[in-house]
């Protein structure tokens, strides 16, 4: 594409593909006189949903993949979210440049808005395997994000894409069938890396719960959320969720490799 052309309707610009004026048009401060810190504020939850939209898109694959068996294309796109994840977990720091005083500033404003309102979030979460019906009480009756919800309450898991694939491999859909694979690792590399690979992926789940937590700690301490929980101890509870229990409960029964 050359170079310092303006946008016309012939030719394909940048802005023009990427919508960048509709993008950075999105960015409207509530806070009045407007505080510096809520265009961070806003840019940063923005940017997640994007990062949020593009797991979803990949999950989805993953599920595609290993339903076909096929393992290494559903690994190569679990890399992919690894990746974004690391992102995800990282950008928690840009966040913690906000001071308490800076965020307290403009943070009435937002009221009763919550990241646990977080359609995008809870999708993850129900496609991955954890769905948990109670979410769905944020969501009003019949709007979008619900249906959206419910749609994914009944569907296909990336929890239950293993499952079957494990079953179909001959292994139990348990922590005794894990450990089992494990133990045959060497002849069932493909498989032992994609569990490997869930259980990565599980991690960074984690991790970003606690890096999250831990940045709500700094920033309000132990006051309750804008979504009306308790907060930090809510969250505190959260971290403890896991996608896979079988591969952490696997643990438990998994000996050391004999070498020759
Ligand atoms: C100043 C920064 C932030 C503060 C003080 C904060 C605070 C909180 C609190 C207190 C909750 C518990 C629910 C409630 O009562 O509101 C929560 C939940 C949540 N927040 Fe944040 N948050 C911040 C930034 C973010 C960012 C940048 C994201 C990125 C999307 C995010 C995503 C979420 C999600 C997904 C939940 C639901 C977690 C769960 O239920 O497992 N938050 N947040």
């Amino acid at each position: 594409m050359p170079f310092g052309r303006p946008d016309s309707e012939q030719k394909l610009s940048y802005g023009g593909y990427l919508r960048v004026d509709d993008l950075t048009a999105l960015q409207q401060l509530r806070s009045d006189p407007a505080q510096h810190d809520e265009t961070l504020f806003i840019i940063i939850h923005q940017v997640y949903e994007l990062w949020f939209k593009q797991l979803l898109h990949e999950l989805d694959a993953i599920v595609t993949h290993l339903d076909r068996d096929d393992v290494l294309g559903g690994l190569r796109l679990l890399r992919r979210c690894h990746e974004i994840q690391r992102v995800l977990v990282a950008q928690v720091a840009v966040l913690e440049t906000m001071t308490p005083m800076d965020f307290l500033a403009f943070r009435d404003h937002l009221m009763p808005a919550s990241g646990f309102q977080s359609a995008q979030f809870r999708e993850i979460e129900f496609l991955a395997g954890l769905a948990e019906p109670r979410y769905l009480e944020s969501y009003e009756r019949g709007s979008a994000q619900r249906a959206r919800l419910e749609r994914r309450l009944g569907g296909r898991t990336l929890r239950a894409a293993f499952h079957d694939l494990l079953v179909r491999r001959g292994f139990t859909a348990d922590a005794e069938g894990v450990a089992s694979l494990y133990r045959s690792a060497a002849a069932q590399m493909e498989l032992f890396l994609l569990a490997e690979a869930l259980l990565d992926f599980d991690e960074m789940v984690t991790l970003w719960r606690m890096r999250h937590v831990q940045m709500v700690e700094r920033i309000i301490g132990g006051r309750p959320g804008t979504g009306g929980s308790d907060g930090a101890s809510y969250l505190r509870g959260t971290v403890a969720r896991r996608v896979f229990p079988e591969l952490w409960e696997a643990r438990n029964l998994i000996q050391g490799a004999e070498r020759g």
